[in-house]
């Protein structure tokens, strides 16, 4: 019997309870399935695609058939690059139909041979999307039952440190940002090379 790869493409900004969820779902259905972080998306992301992928790592971890990749492009090209046959989707809500039927029918004439399949979240997390999730944590709201432990505390870092540069304080060299351990003087040196 043939072995069915599909992929679970989506911006993962930040990824949610809701995404786990199908992930699992997916994981059952399909021999592999690759969740595809899409790496170019036309709005600025909250966090970058190597931070998006490390926080889905770290949660698909348990799952034996379950990898994370990113991708750039047209989504069809990549699946037919990693030999996909299905793309995975979630429905929410009768609000979500509109634009997924629309891009599932897109991306079937762009690549005829690649179905999009549909699962449900769970009922508990039908209300649930990356973009209430980003703006709930950045106004103080409680985001700890809407995305795994680890995600809250990434975005916890990460609206800390927007409010401490917004409320003035100098914002550190990129370098010093990504080792925290950096030497001030080390920093300095780099800076001035550059
Ligand atoms: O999580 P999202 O933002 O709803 O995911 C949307 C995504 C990434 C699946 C979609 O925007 C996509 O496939 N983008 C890649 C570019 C592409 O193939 N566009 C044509 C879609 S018909």
């Amino acid at each position: 019997m043939k072995r069915v790869k599909a992929i679970y493409p989506g911006s993962f900004d930040p990824p949610t309870n809701g995404h786990l969820d199908l992930i699992e779902r997916g994981s059952k259905i399909f021999d592999e399935l690759v969740v595809a972080v899409l790496g170019n998306p036309e709005k600025q992301p909250l966090f970058s695609v190597a931070d998006r992928r490390k926080m889905l790592e770290a949660m698909t971890a348990d799952y034996d058939n379950v990898t994370v990749d990113t991708f750039d492009g047209l989504m069809v090209e990549y699946a037919m690059r990693v030999g996909a046959r299905a793309v995975l989707r979630g429905i929410r809500a009768i609000s979500d139909y509109e634009y997924e039927l629309q891009m599932a029918l897109m991306n079937r004439k762009l690549q005829p041979g690649l179905e999009t399949v549909f699962m449900m979240p769970a009922e508990k997390y039908s209300y649930l999307s990356s973009r209430l999730v980003r703006e709930i944590a950045q106004l103080g709201g409680a985001i700890d039952c809407l995305v795994p432990p680890l995600v809250a505390q990434k975005l916890r870092e990460k609206i800390d440190v927007a409010h401490r540069f917004s409320a003035g304080e100098e914002r550190p060299a990129p370098e010093a940002v990504a080792t925290p351990r950096v030497k001030a003087s080390t920093t300095k040196t780099r800076k001035r090379k550059s």
